[in-house]
């Protein structure tokens, strides 16, 4: 894993960095979190000792997110990645989501409380590093399937930040194939995991894949906020243990699909993404880094 450890202090002291200097790591490190269509539909405000996160209504797509749910999932996504970078900088924090009902384009408020009182663990300090390694891999997975250790981080993680995952059997991933699907994202090979009877799970391709739905119980903003923090904890966490992690968005898009997926729930949630996990054979060569956006497009001071 490619590390950048004297980016981080590791003890508090004068090597914490200035408020200043933390928040606008944080709004770097919150620029490589994973959005929807690679669109980042984010714009943070540094406001004196903190960051306030809108959702940008110029990079909403009205045709594959009317309701602007990915849009704020991928806001989320940057929210825990903006925390997770504070952590491992030695700064604590505390968040107020949708803040301002009256503006619900204001998704968050992240508040630096100040500097950690004790030595920055060293977990910490390697999540904030793997923010740089995570990236989006759309390969076959090739490799063994996942553990249940590892499996059981990943459902941890998704738990602590609020939201749900239900892991599914093999029975009910042959239900989601016969889940209609839409027109294809060009930018992404395996929308065809929806199509009607067409999902590649034959030899050779996914052989080793495992599907589990992120949701919740409920169907608003906060809740798509929190499905994206969750999204962002739980790929740290599977990048961190060898694991695999694409969302596929295609079956959660369209009101039809959404309410096939939720009986998968018992009709108790509400289906956000499809993950897939697995493992890719160590022998094939990695996926760059999807070019970021830049920064002034995502980020404001006053
Ligand atoms: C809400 C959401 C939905 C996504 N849906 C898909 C998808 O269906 N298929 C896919 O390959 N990637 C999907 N992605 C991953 C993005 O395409 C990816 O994060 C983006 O291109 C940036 O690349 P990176 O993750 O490597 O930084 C999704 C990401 C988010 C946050």
């Amino acid at each position: 894993m490619a590390t950048n450890a004297s980016a981080y202090p590791t003890d508090v002291g004068a090597d914490t960095p200035t408020v200043t200097e933390a928040l606008a790591v944080a709004v770097a490190a919150a620029g490589l979190a994973p959005s929807f269509h690679h669109v980042p539909p984010w714009r943070w405000h540094m406001t004196g000792d903190g960051l306030d996160l809108h959702v940008e209504p110029s990079r909403l797509s009205d045709l594959t997110d009317p309701d602007a749910r990915l849009a704020i999932l991928s806001c989320g996504a940057a929210l825990h990645h903006a925390r997770v970078s504070l952590a491992a900088q030695g700064w604590r924090a505390t968040v107020t989501r949708i803040p301002d009902s009256a503006r619900p384009e204001h998704l968050a408020r992240l508040q630096a409380d100040g500097p950690a009182p004790t030595p920055i663990e060293a977990l910490t300090v390697r999540r904030g590093q793997t923010i740089g390694v995570r990236h989006t891999d759309q390969r076959p997975l090739s490799g063994r399937r996942i553990g249940p250790d590892e499996l059981t981080a990943i459902i941890t993680a998704v738990h602590a930040e609020g939201s749900l995952l239900h892991v599914l059997y093999p029975d009910q991933v042959r239900h989601l194939a016969a889940v209609p699907s839409q027109p294809a994202w060009a930018t992404v090979r395996d929308r065809d995991f929806g199509h009607d009877g067409e999902q590649h799970l034959s030899a050779g391709y996914d052989r080793s894949a495992l599907f589990a739905i992120l949701y919740d119980r409920g169907d608003q903003p906060l809740n798509w906020l929190r499905a994206g923090e969750a999204l962002s904890a739980a790929w740290l966490t599977a990048t961190e243990v060898g694991v695999s992690l694409l969302p596929l968005s295609a079956t959660a898009e369209m009101v039809g699909t959404r309410q096939a997926i939720r009986t998968l729930l018992t009709r108790v949630g509400h289906p956000y993404l499809v993950l897939r996990l697995g493992t890719i054979d160590q022998d094939d060569a990695g996926q760059a880094h999807a070019p970021q956006q830049p920064i002034d497009r995502i980020f404001e001071v006053s």
